[in-house]
């Protein structure tokens, strides 16, 4: 039997984050925002969209992210990357972009085309490759935070774990102060 309790249950389990990438062999690095959303044990959804190739999906994909619940993109593409672009024209929601190194110019190219968008149309640019699709995600729960103090708390002891890393590997060089 369907009770409110269970309902309730169902509808914030939907996906908060939207992962867009623009080709399956994004894949490989926008597993690293898969990889951390899971950690903090926020619900996702992610498909692939092209700008270039699928610019109708691209822009369906955009318009109707409120009406699915999400509350932030983190968009993944490589060369010429103007999909998180293309979907910030079409959303309010923040829009996280991440350059793929997928070309011979090595991110460059996307790290440019992601990050230069003019005034009105923000795309909140993250570091080129692995490093960036890591934050990305982290960046996103940060936003989602500002909401939900169970996944502050979250956030909070994922820094200090970080901080307790340093320590451990400053505890292992030869001459430690
Ligand atoms: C971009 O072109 C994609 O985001 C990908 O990084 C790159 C190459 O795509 P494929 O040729 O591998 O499909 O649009």
């Amino acid at each position: 039997m369907k009770t409110s309790k269970n309902l309730s249950k169902k509808v914030s389990r939907s996906p908060q984050v939207g992962i867009v990438m623009g080709s399956d062999s994004d894949l490989e690095v926008m597993k690293e925002t898969a990889s951390i959303l899971e950690t903090f044990d926020i619900p996702f959804e992610m498909t692939i969209a092209s700008a270039h190739r699928s610019p109708k999906r691209a822009a369906q994909l955009a318009s109707s992210a409120r009406k699915r619940g999400l509350k932030v993109f983190i968009v993944g593409a490589g060369h010429a990357a103007h999909l998180a672009g293309t979907v910030a024209a079409l959303t309010s929601l923040p829009v996280i972009g991440v350059p793929i190194d997928s070309s011979c110019l090595k991110g460059f190219d996307s790290l440019l085309s992601t990050v230069q968008m003019p005034p009105g149309v923000p795309v909140a640019t993250v570091a080129i490759g692995k490093a960036g699709a890591k934050n990305a995600g982290i960046l996103a729960a940060q936003i989602l935070a500002l909401s939900d103090s169970k996944l502050e708390k979250k956030l909070e002891a994922y820094k200090k774990e970080l901080e307790k890393d340093v320590v451990q590997k400053a505890k292992k060089l030869k001459h430690p102060t």
